[in-house]
């Protein structure tokens, strides 16, 4: 035994000794060496005119290595919701390659509608294999921008009304795309909330909004999440572009949160050499250049950060100081993503891939509204369902901006629901609107034709004879990608469903045995004629599988678990935004940019409708279930909490319907006294559970002081202020179940 043991440790030490002298490089492409060590001793053999060249883009979507040293560039890609087809080298414009059509992912506001972390880890594990697959190191996502106004155009790429659930949400996403050796890039950082005048705006908001609201997402991905990149917006925040901003990127990311990765301009956001060298921009991507054709030498050497940088070093302008920072920043992401320890290679189009997007997509669909259980459908055999609108056949992925795809395919809600009833019922469609036709956007086209010269009324008269016979009507429209309807670079103009679908709604509704409408969109939408159907269901971009996805939760194959991560109010004016200083902001004369003033503050969303006690149609964190769960039993752990300590809230939840099926259980904190005007509740924790029928669970919150504070501007901190605190936990922000109280010493 004893030999055994010395033989065995013998050949261990040996084996230590191999491997330790089988490597004998420079330690930089030494995989196993730690990667601060790798940094330092590439950084060494660098030159300067390398470690500058380093921090420009090269082409549309990749930015320098070090060829000399064979440090591979860094290859970007969009994000965040697939991988983007590869584009020419200095334009838009597909490269025409025929093996980029990848697996379209649900856009990131159905993300946000499961209220389930654990689907976003699936949908950062599953797009950040397909982005190795693909070679790429920077995967340009997730956004999680908050929806402060319905009207912004990008609110699909984003993640919701409310830090706390996009903050939730994010970290999943971005250590499920990072464990595949891919860097995750946040985005847009920060206070970008509309399109419009999008790289002219300056938003103007005091320091506690900033902290209460708008930081906390990108905090949390960057803190919990280790985000290994993020960009900086577009617009401007206190007078100065956002990538380059001094107080966000070098006081609050780069100090205060320690954020060790690279900022990445968003493409052409970089406007000023001396900013983006001193205040903390690493790459700067997609600067105009007039390419390579029009140019007299490489362009891109035009970039504010690649001969001007240079060019103020050997002037003595600069010194290698901030530059080695940048180098290092991007080596350490070179030595994460391409040149990582132990490489993967991913997988691309995969059944797994379309699985995983199908179930995010279902679980995401939110049933707003069901009258006499009109859903799940109950078709009988020979049945009849007439579809209407444009959305049931319109093909979704393409379209939106930067965020567009060539997707391998892509499922239809007709064909969803045909397949889903086939031999059982009949499903036919009827078009009841012309919306946008066009099927195309930077050269990738679904191929379809949208083309038809019915008038509205003849369309309408159509729908309407084909839905009298019907045992349902499901009208499926929305909102659709095009320009001011969901898209980026311009805003909404309105909440209204466009294109007189109203019309079409009331009319099929005098007809309907029973009338389901379906909003697709990635906005609120108002629903003036809410009362006029049976049965209501957000649904959203769902990607590759969007049309099974609806089928599933439509035929109750997925009971619906989908909440809304935003308020629907019944009209515009209801909400927080009431003057144009507030949006679209305002220019003076002489002005060179457009001011946005906040001036509704930490009052977003629900925060606004809660506090000032203004209905809406349907409340932030809704959606219906084909179970009932009844709330019982709310405990504190105990009376009173320190503030370095902490509560434990507790409910029971029991499924009482005849169904499996899941709740959102939602925790709330008010602050009914403090020295500062509070929103009279906010989100702080919230647990997907799934509960079989007739199963009951005890669902535990741990609340500690973070939870209870409030961002004081006079001492720069965060403050909880000692006193009573209630714990509200309910099923939305509108349907508060039961709360327990404490108190905060
Ligand atoms: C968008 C970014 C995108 C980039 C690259 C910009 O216009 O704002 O979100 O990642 O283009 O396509």
């Amino acid at each position: 035994m004893k030999k055994i043991t010395i033989i065995a440790a013998a050949a261990f030490i040996l084996a230590a000794c191999c491997s330790q002298s089988k490597y004998d490089g420079p330690v930089y492409l030494n995989p196993n060496a730690p990667v601060e060590e790798r940094v330092e001793d590439a950084l060494a053999r660098m030159t300067m005119e390398e470690k500058v060249g380093m921090t420009t883009a090269q082409s549309k979507f990749s930015s320098r290595g070090v060829p000399r040293l064979g440090i591979p560039e860094v290859w970007h890609t969009d994000g965040p919701h697939g991988i983007r087809p590869e584009v020419l080298w200095d334009e838009w414009d597909q490269a025409g390659w025929t093996n980029d059509s990848c697996t379209a992912f649900p856009a990131l506001v159905n993300l946000a509608a499961t209220w389930d972390k654990e689907m976003s880890l699936l949908y950062g594990r599953s797009i950040g294999e397909e982005a190795r697959y693909r070679k790429k190191d920077i995967l340009l996502g997730p956004g999680i921008n908050i929806c402060r106004t319905p009207l912004n155009g990008r609110n699909f790429e984003y993640m919701g009304e409310d830090p706390f659930l996009a903050g939730q949400m994010v970290v999943p996403y971005v250590k499920g795309v990072q464990e595949n050796g891919v860097a995750a890039c946040v985005k847009h950082y920060a206070v970008n909330n509309q399109e419009f005048q999008r790289t002219q705006s300056n938003s103007v908001l005091d320091d506690r909004t900033l902290y209460e609201i708008y930081l906390p997402a990108f905090k949390a991905a960057v803190v919990e999440g280790g985000a290994w990149a993020i960009m900086g917006s577009y617009n401007l925040y206190n007078g100065q572009f956002n990538c380059h901003n001094k107080k966000l990127l070098c006081d609050i990311l780069k100090g205060e949160w320690g954020f060790d990765g690279v900022v990445v301009s968003d493409w052409g956001g970089c406007r000023v050499s001396e900013e983006a060298i001193l205040n903390g921009l690493d790459i700067e991507m997609g600067t105009w250049t007039n390419g390579l054709r029009g140019a007299a030498s490489d362009s891109y050497r035009n970039y504010h950060m690649a001969d001007p940088y240079l060019k103020g070093l050997r002037e003595g302008k600069y010194t290698t100081k901030e530059l080695d920072d940048k180098v290092r920043r991007i080596l350490r992401v070179i030595f994460r993503t391409s040149m990582r320890p132990e490489p993967n290679y991913g997988r691309f189009v995969c059944p797994e891939h379309y699985q995983a997007a199908r179930d995010i997509a279902a679980a995401g669909v939110v049933l707003l509204k069901n009258e006499n259980n009109t859903l799940p459908l109950d078709v009988p055999q020979g049945g009849k369902i007439v579809l209407v609108g444009e959305n049931a056949v319109k093909k979704l992925v393409v379209g939106g901006g930067s965020s567009n795809l060539k997707t391998a395919y892509e499922v239809n809600p007709l064909e969803g629901l045909q397949a889903a009833y086939e031999g059982v019922a009949e499903v036919v469609w009827e078009r009841g609107y012309v919306g946008d036709v066009g099927t195309s956007y930077n050269l990738v086209d679904t191929g379809q034709d949208l083309s038809d010269d019915r008038s509205p009324k003849q369309l309408i008269a159509a729908a309407v004879a084909a839905a009298k016979d019907a045992d349902y009507v499901i009208f499926i429209g929305g909102l659709n990608k095009s320009k001011h309807q969901d898209n980026e670079s311009t805003d909404r103009f309105d909440t209204f469903l466009p294109y007189d679908q109203q019309d079409v709604i009331e009319a099929l509704a005098e007809v309907a045995e029973k009338l389901v409408v379906v909003n697709i969109s990635g906005s609120p939408v108002s629903m003036p004629w809410a009362d006029k159907a049976d049965a209501i269901v957000q649904g959203w971009y769902g990607g590759t599988e969007s049309g099974n996805a609806l089928a599933d939760v439509l035929t109750g194959k997925v009971n619906p678990s989908g909440r809304l991560p935003f308020s629907i109010p019944f009209k515009y004016e209801d909400g927080p935004i009431k003057t144009e200083r507030q949006y679209p902001g305002i220019k003076e004369e002489g002005d060179q940019f457009w001011q946005t003033y906040y001036d509704e503050g930490v009052y977003v969303g629900y925060r606004w409708y809660d506090s000032k006690g203004v209905p809406v149609q349907f409340p932030f964190g809704h959606g219906l279930s084909y179970s009932t769960f009844e709330y019982s039993d709310a405990k504190v752990s105990k009376a009173s909490m320190k503030a370095d300590g902490s509560v434990k809230v507790s409910v029971d939840i029991k499924n009482t319907g005849s169904c499996d099926g899941a709740e959102v259980v939602q925790l709330y904190i008010a602050d009914p006294v403090a020295s500062v005007d509070r929103p009279s509740k906010e989100l702080k924790g919230f647990e997907k559970i799934w509960l079989k029928a007739g199963e009951k669970k005890t669902v535990t919150f741990e609340v500690a002081a973070d939870a209870l504070s409030f961002y004081d501007m006079e001492t720069s901190g965060w403050k909880a202020e000692a006193g009573e605190f209630q714990a509200l936990i309910g099923s939305s922000s509108g349907d508060i179940r039961t709360s327990v109280s404490f108190e905060l010493k």
